[in-house]
């Protein structure tokens, strides 16, 4: 297990950010040293490594049959100035089950795919960029074309930076099929710390909604125009913060979390702003009715300002796990002997996504204080080595081929 520390470490010091925490935006000059790291790892492992057009690594362990996989995998991509372990955890982890299964001479009947998954967290192009590549939700092209917001590069182009110094074999897409889907993560919430277990079953994952306005006042003198004579978007802006936090109740969390104000300065009524709001539910219906109830709050109060106010949104489903993966995890956990509960996740994950695809199933460990997305973001070794031990546990008891008759 101190080859899961020293990688998990040695990954947290690419990319290292002033304000103390981690930042490795997709396909940044950091993520590519990082991807390359864990190529190696991989390779060193005995994987075949591939990558494909949406910039997802691929390591093949083959099986005694050629399909379906089974896969397991996260991202290394991370929000700007966050943690060492979001993400990570389920990539090194994997790699450490990959050693453990050659160690210990496991015969696996199914063929086994380690994915590293590209720009989970949306911070470089999209959301969900290299899952969704990889589900078939996303085009190449459409993926190519996506504009940075981290580096001012095409997807493509910046795809293309990481293939030249990659030298991986690329292929287009992953062609197998995939029997089931196993992604360790830290919880990033206090649920488990507070119930003093060391694993979390992840039942389902929250559903997301994601509001973007861009309200276009008219910029003008902050001394001079007097107050009955503006348009300004600092006002919609306002009270749509309040908004959000008063729809948010206990199974609804809601942030205005994105606010770019232009040209944002102190003497100057503002032109224009684009905010950008996260609200989460389990519940679809719920999500769906804020949608409309807040992009109306937004043209509501737009129009007594005389802003002009231009909404877009997308909801991404919250999906079960598939009750077979619970049923395999909860053997594991069992004949390990750990402690654990059955929970929802409340962050979003590349499982959400392959959730499309294929049965998806989702090991959570407890995170320190709760906190993720954040430089002081940080689990307990003792609780990812327990959190790597069920994934290894999982993946021979689904694969080993002495437990498997078909
Ligand atoms: C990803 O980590 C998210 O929950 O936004
Ligand atoms: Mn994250
Ligand atoms: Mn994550």
């Amino acid at each position: 297990m101190d080859r899961v520390r020293k990688d998990i470490e040695n990954i947290g010091k690419i990319g290292k950010d002033p304000n103390g925490g981690v930042s490795r935006p997709a396909l940044s000059e950091a993520d590519i040293e990082a991807r390359m790291y864990v190529m190696r790892e991989m390779e060193e492992a005995g994987l075949k490594v591939y990558v494909d057009q949406g910039g997802n690594i691929i390591g093949i362990k083959e099986g005694e049959i050629n399909e379906p996989f089974i896969t397991t995998g996260s991202h290394i991509d991370t929000v700007l100035n966050g943690g060492i372990f979001d993400g990570v955890v389920g990539v090194v982890g994997g790699l450490e089950t990959i050693r453990l299964i050659n160690e210990n001479k496991i015969k696996n009947k199914f063929p086994i795919a380690l994915i590293v998954f590209t720009d989970e967290e949306g911070n470089s192009f999209t959301p969900f960029a290299g899952s969704k590549y990889f589900a078939g939700l996303l085009k190449k092209d459409e993926l190519h074309t996506i504009e940075g917001k981290y580096e001012n590069i095409k997807f493509g182009d910046a795809l293309k930076r990481f293939f030249e110094k990659s030298k991986a074999k690329v292929i287009e897409k992953f062609p197998y099929s995939i029997k089931n889907h196993f992604e360790l993560h830290v919880e990033q919430g206090p649920i488990l710390e507070k119930e003093g277990k060391d694993i979390g079953i992840v039942l389902g994952i929250v559903g997301v909604l994601r509001i973007w306005a861009n309200l276009e006042g008219k910029q003008s003198h902050a001394g001079t125009t007097p107050m009955n004579m503006r348009s300004d978007p600092s006002i919609p802006l306002a009270k749509t913060i309040l908004k959000v936090r008063e729809i948010a109740k206990k199974d609804i969390v809601g942030t205005l979390s994105y606010i770019n104000v232009f040209p944002n300065v102190v003497n100057v009524i503002p032109g224009s702003i684009k905010l950008g709001i996260d609200i989460r539910s389990l519940d679809k219906t719920e999500l769906e009715e804020l949608e409309k109830q807040i992009s109306k709050y937004i043209e509501d109060e737009s129009e007594k300002e005389k802003v002009k106010a231009n909404i877009s949104s997308y909801i991404e489903d919250p999906v079960l796990c598939a009750e077979e993966n619970i049923k395999t995890i909860e053997k594991s956990v069992n004949e390990l002997g750990y402690s654990y509960i059955k929970m929802p996740s409340r962050a979003v994950h590349d499982s959400q996504i392959m959730s499309r695809i294929t049965k998806i199933g989702m090991i959570f460990v407890p995170s320190k204080n709760g906190i993720s997305h954040a430089p002081d973001e940080w689990t307990d070794w003792n609780y990812i080595y327990k959190g790597v031990n069920v994934l290894y546990n999982t993946l021979k008891i689904i694969t080993e081929a002495k437990n498997n008759k078909l």
